[in-house]
């Protein structure tokens, strides 16, 4: 029996992977069949992930993605993929009144640009297959207005519209794309922020589902890149618990 769910022959390009979600994202990838180009800034902690990857044939990239010429030459040395998750994001809180414009356009660089120009390399490179499928990881933050979030969650807005307007203009090409909204998940993304334990505890009880893990994005994402969703592009799918619910 065919099995709409598995990854295996799938080429998967994963960013972000030398960590937190992405770092989990590959290697239940992995554990799907996919073959994996994994890439991030830090060799020793994509090291570390490669080491944790199922099977074989994976490969490992450094790139920082705002570098044009590391981003060239990771499109260069990519395979012909079925699938990108794009996972690299930063977060910086700060009530607007205090947001230095500069910070804002490092959060947009990575967040938004620095993805946006990856596709156009992969694509002017001719390393999206027919049928590929396309997953950005966004964030609740897009939808939530909580305070001190301005430059991040307008980020990751301009995400969510990026995926339906790259929707609409990739169907023809029979690629689809959409992204996953998390919520709040405990990992290194967290550890400069306010946001310590205590917080974190705190906040646990708005989930009604309670504390997400980076494994449950995880299988947001094999469903999103596995031909099980064929026929879904352009959506963005809220992965939190129940969060948003009370919102
Ligand atoms: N954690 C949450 O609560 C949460 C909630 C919603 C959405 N998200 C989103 O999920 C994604 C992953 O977050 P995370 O929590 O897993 O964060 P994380 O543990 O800090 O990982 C971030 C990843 O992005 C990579 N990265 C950052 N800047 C980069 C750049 N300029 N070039 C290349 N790679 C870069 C990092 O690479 P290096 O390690 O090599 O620097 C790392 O692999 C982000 O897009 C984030 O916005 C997270």
């Amino acid at each position: 029996m065919i099995d709409a769910f598995s990854l295996h022959n799938k080429k998967i390009l994963v960013t972000g992977a030398s960590s937190g979600i992405g770092k989990i994202i590959a290697e239940k990838l992995s554990e799907k069949g996919a073959t994996l180009t994994i890439t991030g800034r830090n060799e020793l902690r994509l090291r570390t992930t490669l080491e944790n990857l199922n099977g074989e044939s994976h490969q490992s990239l450094i790139a920082d993605l705002t570098n044009s010429t590391e981003l060239q030459s990771l499109a260069e040395k990519t395979d012909r993929l079925d699938g990108v998750v794009f996972c690299a994001g930063i977060v910086q809180y700060m009530p607007v009144k205090h947001l230095n414009l500069s910070s804002f356009d490092e959060i947009f660089d990575v967040n938004f640009k620095s993805q946006i120009a990856l596709y156009q390399q992969l694509h002017s490179k001719k390393k999206i297959s027919q049928h590929a499928s396309l997953v950005f990881i966004s964030s609740i933050s897009a939808v939530s207005a909580v305070p001190a979030t301005l430059a991040y969650a307008t980020s990751k807005d301009a995400i969510n519209s990026a995926v339906r307007i790259l929707a609409s203009e990739l169907s023809k090409l029979g690629v689809r794309v959409n992204s996953i909204s998390p919520g709040l998940i405990e990992t290194p993304l967290l550890e400069n922020t306010f946001l310590n334990k205590e917080v974190f505890e705190k906040n646990a009880v708005k989930y009604p589902l309670g504390p997400g893990k980076c494994e449950d994005v995880a299988n947001a994402v094999i469903f999103l890149l596995s031909d099980a969703s064929r026929w879904i592009t352009g959506t963005d799918l809220i992965v939190d618990g129940g969060y948003m619910l009370r919102q």
